[in-house]
């Protein structure tokens, strides 16, 4: 009952997205995101939150930069490359537009407002996602924006389920 009271009051707000993305010993990988905030003033500080179950979660884990894109409400394509398939089984960087930035993280071109961030801090609470606290180094805008927000992306399927449940499944839990 906790949860589907918690699941109530959160469903009412209304996130932008992100995409995630990093590099490591010359792999690319990157995810769309909705778990992520400010949340340090001084020093600035940008918090995301990776599933376990995410190709992009062996990546940042060891990754000490990544990049995050703001989606703007025009960016739905980008939401559905990064959101619901997996660099498990496919290029996603094949399907959009990108280029090598500051400190290999591939950047995204058609994204305008974006940020390359260092990870400062990695925690991992024991739950089905670890969080990545960065520090903001590069930021790129082109001005005032709309983002995608939430409620128009949530007919999305995610490329791996967020709950873990594929994780159980594998262990043939469930
Ligand atoms: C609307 C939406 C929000 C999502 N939010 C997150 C998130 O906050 N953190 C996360 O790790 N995955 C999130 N995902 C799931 C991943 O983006 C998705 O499973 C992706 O296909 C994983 O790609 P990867 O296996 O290449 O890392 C979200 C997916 C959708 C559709």
């Amino acid at each position: 009952v906790t949860d589907r009271s918690f699941d109530a009051v959160l469903g009412e707000l209304d996130p932008a997205m992100v995409v995630v993305t990093t590099a490591v010993d010359g792999e690319r990988g990157g995810c769309l995101v909705g778990f992520h905030a400010q949340s340090s003033i001084e020093p600035r500080r940008y918090s995301l939150w990776i599933s376990k179950a995410n190709h992009t979660y062996g990546l940042v884990v060891r990754a000490t930069h990544v990049g995050l894109h703001f989606l703007a409400a025009g960016d739905r394509q980008l939401a559905e490359v990064f959101g619901t398939l997996s660099g498990d089984d496919v290029d996603k960087f094949e399907r959009c537009q990108f280029e090598d930035g500051p400190f290999d993280v591939p950047v995204l071109t058609t994204c305008a407002n974006r940020v390359v961030a260092e990870r400062v801090s990695l925690i991992d609470e024991g739950g089905d996602h670890i969080c990545l606290v960065t520090a903001p180094l590069e930021v790129t805008s082109d001005g005032p924006f709309e983002p995608l927000r939430l409620s128009a992306v949530d007919d999305l399927e995610p490329g791996h389920p967020a709950d873990g449940s594929e994780l159980a499944d594998a262990a043939g839990d469930g």
